[in-house]
């Protein structure tokens, strides 16, 4: 075959500019045999607080809404049935000498047959039901004259029955007495309710009403809604901070949150108002109580259930700032100091102390080994700095070793994030809660903002953060994709500078579809479904590609902040011998790079590349679409003997794992 001098020219030249070409893809850099820092375990973890329905009606599973009665109205939730009037017939009373859990509901059935008088409860936004599913009913009651039979059932939305049994009260008297029955759900419901008709000649009081489904997280009777905490379990979090968040610090402080009261048998726990009932009058929720069904010994458990260390955030003796800012008075903050001290105990101490006791007589002899400890959430000023002082004089002096976080108030900048960010430094504070709800734009301007704090000072917990597509604060906000991007962008610089920042968790974490009052939030619910927006596959790609040590990860000897639309970090993960690199690419237009591993000689060909892209920066999860935005997972053959050519899509986040030999 003749082939011209032309030819092979022309096919010279485009050989030379193909390789030119290729060799002028911009090369990152990652020295993998110098690890600058060690990356905390805690890194990456989650931040729980009960808002937008995330505890009462959210992972704590109880199905009945207002179960003791107890709200400010004491029959919310509730409608009587009677098709026979009578009056007085179903009253509420209040014992005398039960402070903490004062009402009961007492029936008087003349002669009623099932049908013609019962109450019916609503739910939370009605209950979830699921059909062959057991459901747990129990009750407190004192049946004091004559016979009365409890027929309990699960009705749908149309008012058919879908699950029904009868109680017959075994015992008769004065005294309070607890029983149980269980039956099974015959349909699907996401809109079901409860209902109890009275049957027989008598009287009866009840309290505690409670419907529990079987298939709780590890069939935990009374425990948590297994889906929810799935998902939290999935992302394998370094910590999880609860209970909050403003509900530590309450409207006033007869509304903060007590640890002490959210322990023991569940009719012992006084109920209080939710902050959050009354916070946004945009979005009131006169419904929003906090039974603390779900206190303090379920934290910690949950905590050791998914590997979590546990991140307890106490009051420090201010009420929050945004509404009354009521203060403890120094010379009276003793018993807020004192209860910080106790919950030590009673997370770390032997069974034979005051509150080890506890805690083992719960069903926990074993310690908790609690670790860290948040004194206030977002509480600022003088004012602070003064009691945070008292605190960390008493703790430290038992408990050296227990690492405290200290709050820098609301925002990331500012007088007041000045002035208490020196005035903790300068304590040798050893954690910093910093706190920001901005815009993505905020969130990729700030991917260096790290870069420039002292290695050798406090470290930093970003304990509260979530980009904003709207505004803080509006109801307009949504948990896009390009708010989630950002987000991973900005993480980048959370990794680099893992020496500094210790943990950071995105806030809020639940949100119920028809019960929120914040948004963005991390997972969406309703009362069946729950979803995983794309932020949550976010932080979910940072948590389980962890790693042990940060790299030196840098294009043109600088980290990749932003150039080129690019955000990098590089690790190590000793554990595994792999290479990390995570890269945010914010363009709209596909780019391509080389990676360096400098100082390696050999690698697997075998590598792993996860991406979360999508084309359109507004993209959202949904229950319908609930992996529109989520990763793709695939194994990739690499050349050992070349750089590694990395295809990065437009609007994406790649995780890149090289496993060294
Ligand atoms: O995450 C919602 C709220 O935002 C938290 O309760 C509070 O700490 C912050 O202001």
């Amino acid at each position: 075959m003749y082939i011209s001098m032309k030819k092979i020219l022309s096919l010279a030249v485009s050989l030379f500019l193909l390789t030119e070409s290729f060799a002028q893809n911009p090369v990152i850099n990652i020295q993998a045999t110098q690890p600058v820092s060690t990356i905390q375990p805690t890194m990456w973890g989650v931040f729980f607080e009960d808002i937008n329905m995330g505890a009462d009606g959210g992972i704590y599973a109880e199905l009945v809404k207002n179960r003791s009665f107890e709200f400010f109205k004491p029959l919310m939730g509730w409608k009587i049935e009677r098709k026979k009037a009578e009056e007085g017939d179903i009253i509420i009373q209040n014992r005398q000498g039960n402070t903490v859990n004062p009402r009961f509901i007492s029936i008087k059935a003349n002669n009623v047959a099932k049908g013609e008088l019962g109450i019916t409860n609503e739910g939370f936004k009605g209950m979830g039901i699921k059909k062959g599913l057991r459901y747990d009913f129990s009750v407190l009651y004192r049946h004091q004259k004559g016979a009365v039979k409890l027929h309990v059932e699960l009705i749908d939305s149309k008012g058919n029955t879908i699950g029904e049994t009868t109680l017959i009260p075994t015992a008769n008297g004065h005294e309070w007495k607890k029983e149980a029955i269980s039956f099974n759900a015959t349909e699907t419901e996401a809109k079901g309710k409860f209902r109890i008709w009275f049957e027989g000649n008598g009287e009866i009081d009840l309290d505690m009403i409670s419907l529990f489904p079987e298939d709780t997280w590890k069939k935990r009777p009374g425990g948590m809604r297994a889906d929810m905490i799935q998902l939290l379990a999935d992302m394998k979090p370094g910590f999880i901070r609860f209970p909050g968040g403003c509900i530590v610090e309450g409207y006033d402080l007869s509304q903060r949150y007590q640890w002490k009261k959210t322990l023991g048998s569940i009719e012992d726990r006084q109920l209080i108002i939710n902050r959050w009932n009354f916070e946004f009058a945009h979005r009131p929720a006169p419904d929003y109580y906090q039974t603390f069904g779900l206190g303090f010994f379920e934290y910690f458990q949950l905590a050791e259930d998914i590997g979590a260390e546990p991140l307890p955030i106490l009051n420090c003796g201010m009420a929050c700032q945004f509404n009354t800012a009521e203060l403890v008075p120094l010379s009276e903050l003793d018993s807020y100091v004192q209860d910080a001290l106790d919950l030590i105990e009673f997370a770390n101490a032997e069974p034979n102390t005051k509150w080890g006791k506890v805690r083992a007589d719960m069903g926990h002899p074993a310690p908790f080994d609690l670790k860290f400890l948040g004194i206030g959430n977002e509480n600022w000023g003088p004012q602070y700095v003064e009691r945070l002082k008292i605190f960390t004089k008493a703790i430290k002096a038992k408990y050296p070793n227990i690492k405290l976080v200290n709050s820098s108030g609301t925002d990331p900048n500012g007088d007041r994030f000045d002035y208490l960010n020196k005035e903790l430094r300068d304590m040798k504070a050893d954690i910093i809660d910093e706190h920001y709800y901005r815009t993505p734009d905020w969130f990729l301007k700030n991917a260096g903002r790290y870069d420039s704090y002292d290695r050798n000072g406090a470290k930093v917990f970003a304990g509260e953060y979530a980009a904003q597509s709207d505004k803080t604060v509006s109801v307009k906000n949504v948990n896009n994709w390009k708010c989630a991007l950002s987000e991973a962008a900005f993480m980048t610089g959370l990794e680099r500078n893992a020496q500094v920042v210790n943990m950071a968790s995105y806030a809020p974490l639940f949100a119920h579809a028809e019960g929120w009052q914040w948004t963005p939030d991390m997972i969406w619910v309703d009362n069946l479904r729950s979803y995983g927006t794309p932020n949550y596959y976010v932080q979910k790609l940072y948590s389980t590609n962890k790693g042990t040590h940060v790299l030196n990860t840098s294009e043109n000897g600088k980290p990749l902040t932003g150039q080129g639309d690019l955000y990098a970090s590089g690790i190590l993960d000793k554990a595994t011998n792999e290479v990390i690199l995570k890269v945010a690419n914010i363009s709209d237009k596909e780019q391509i790079r080389e990676v360096n591993l400098e100082g390696i000689k050999k690698f697997d060909a075998k590598a792993k590349l996860i991406v979360l892209k999508n084309t359109n920066p507004e993209a959202l999860n949904t229950f319908e679409n609930a992996t529109n935005v989520s990763p793709v997972e695939e194994t990739i053959t690499l050349n050992p003997k070349k750089k590694i050519s990395l295809t990065l899509a437009p609007n994406s986040f790649t995780v890149l794992r090289v496993k060294l030999l």
